[in-house]
């Protein structure tokens, strides 16, 4: 099995997202509390850089004037139209059945890396 060194672990700290190509693919990796995701850079509906969006958390609310923050770090919202997506699922947070793709990450050692198989498997 290939796989790909996407960075270092000092590069991708907690809380931050580097955007990388392989094979053809634009790819953020994230690093959510310490865990690494991947998901693709493109959003669903219409196609956006969706790694490019903001990071941010899931707010709900139980009425007027309440707002509980949830999921914080976890969601990325597309820069084009705004939809929400679980950065580590990749699903749509209203739409779970929309979803961009995502790719198992593995740190060797300080190397961030991901199956290079994982890019030629369409869900
Ligand atoms: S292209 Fe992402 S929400 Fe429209």
């Amino acid at each position: 099995m290939s796989r790909h060194c996407v960075g270092s672990i000092s590069e991708i700290m907690p809380g931050s997202r580097k955007i990388v190509e392989i094979g053809g693919r634009s790819i953020g990796v994230y690093n959510v509390n310490g865990h690494y995701y991947a998901i693709r850079n493109l959003c669903p509906h219409q196609g956006a850089p969706l790694c490019l969006g903001i990071t941010t958390s899931f707010v709900t609310s139980s009425g007027r004037g309440d707002f509980c923050f949830e999921l914080e770090g976890e969601i990325v919202r597309c820069p084009w139209h705004f939809w929400e997506f679980e950065i580590k699922t990749g699903c749509m947070v209203v739409d779970p059945k929309t979803r961009t793709k995502t790719y198992e990450v593995t740190v060797e050692r300080y190397d961030v890396t991901i199956d290079e198989e994982q890019l030629f498997i369409h869900v």
